[in-house]
């Protein structure tokens, strides 16, 4: 039976650290992605096997996809490539699991929550820093004051973003804000709201922002009413206010190539010392109908960095024959205390 996992996308950004520290750790994945000159090299440093495939030849895919017992899927935007992969995941009856945050492709893979099941597959988006802490905050809130009727989250710490990142964050630019509002997603202005939260360091402002926890919370603790904060600058919320008029623009195809090129001009993500340097922390609060409320807040490694750590450890779990079919979310499939695993990682209930 097959007890390895395959790592697509593995010559981005993401995937190439995931890939070493998989190798520190002794784990042999399979290494993937569609391009070969990049890939064949990676494998060559790491002395790891790879196949090279586009995620329209289900062929190629799916015989890849036999030899494993998961696919750790980092090729993104996830909007693009999130579906063909779970199809093949299906077909091949291997456990799905990737680092998106979007919330329309975490909706997209809930929607399959029946027919993984039948395949006895698991479904398990968000294993990255979008969501992990974040979900497992929000179970760990959810198991404080079991008659929460309402999540706020918020996160602080996202330093320099990797270009995926950025691209991701460019295509949903004319999107505006999101939250979830009596079980249902519902779409807000950009920025809608402000608040002051102190993530442990004093308060500062916060605004909000369409994270993938509007969508996942909901599944990980059954809260109707939920909204997610990130620590910004002044200057981008202006921006964030700005694009409600001129969104439409944003979203022109001059104006994503313009952008997308400007991207390509960056570094392709943190360095080795800004990842070493950085942290992350993640506040979060629920509150009941009759006024009760508790607060909690995590602190721990640099965002990517944490990325890493997560979906290794998750990668862990399933290849020890720990997991649940069908759909699921991070803190569903294991519960809230998983971040604890890793290190670095400090959990406080602050009221
Ligand atoms: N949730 C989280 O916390 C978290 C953390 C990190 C990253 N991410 C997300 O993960 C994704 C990758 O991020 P990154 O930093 O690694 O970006 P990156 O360095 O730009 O790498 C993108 C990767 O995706 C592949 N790719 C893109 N479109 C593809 C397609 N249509 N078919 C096959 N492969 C495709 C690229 O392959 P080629 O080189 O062949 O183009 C490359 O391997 C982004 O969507 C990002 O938002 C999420």
């Amino acid at each position: 039976m097959a007890s390895n996992f395959l790592l697509y996308g593995a010559n981005g950004y993401t995937g190439k650290l995931i890939a070493h520290l998989a190798t520190e750790r002794g784990l042999r994945p399979i290494l993937a992605g569609r391009d070969r000159n990049t890939i064949e090299p990676l494998a060559r440093e790491l002395n790891l096997e790879y196949r090279v495939f586009a995620l329209d030849d289900s062929a190629t895919m799916d015989t890849a996809l036999n030899e494993v017992a998961a696919v750790l899927h980092c090729a993104g935007p996830f909007s693009r490539t999130s579906k063909p992969m779970a199809d093949a995941c299906l077909r091949t009856k291997a456990h799905y699991l990737d680092i998106t945050g979007e919330a329309a492709v975490i909706e997209s893979l809930a929607a399959r929550d029946t027919e993984a099941k039948e395949a006895g597959v698991m479904l398990l988006p968000c294993v990255g820093f979008d969501v992990v802490p974040s979900d497992c905050l929000a179970a760990h809130l959810k198991r404080r004051l079991p008659s929460a009727s309402r999540l706020a989250l918020a996160i602080q710490g996202m330093g320099r973003i990797s270009r995926g990142t950025a691209t991701t964050m460019v295509e949903n630019i004319n999107r505006g804000g999101l939250i979830r509002r009596n079980g249902k997603l519902t779409g807000v202005p950009a920025a809608w709201k402000t608040r002051e939260i102190d993530f442990g360091r004093g308060p500062v402002k916060a605004t909000t922002i369409p994270w993938g926890d509007v969508a996942s919370a909901f599944y990980s603790t059954g809260i109707p009413n939920i909204e997610v904060y990130a620590a910004i600058p002044a200057s981008l919320r202006r921006l964030m206010k700005l694009s409600r008029a001129f969104g439409w623009l944003l979203g022109t195809k001059p104006v994503q190539r313009f952008l997308k090129k400007r991207i390509q001009q960056q570094p392709p993500g943190p360095s080795e010392k800004e990842r070493a340097k950085g942290k992350s922390f993640v506040w979060g609060e629920v509150e009941d109908d009759s006024g009760r409320r508790a607060v909690s807040r995590l602190s721990g490694p640099e965002g990517y960095q944490l990325t890493a750590l997560t979906a290794l450890a998750i990668v862990g779990h399933v290849l020890a024959g720990n997991f649940s079919t069908g759909f699921q979310t991070p803190a569903k499939a294991y519960g809230p205390d998983l971040i604890l695993e890793i290190e670095g990682v400090i959990r406080e209930d602050v009221e």
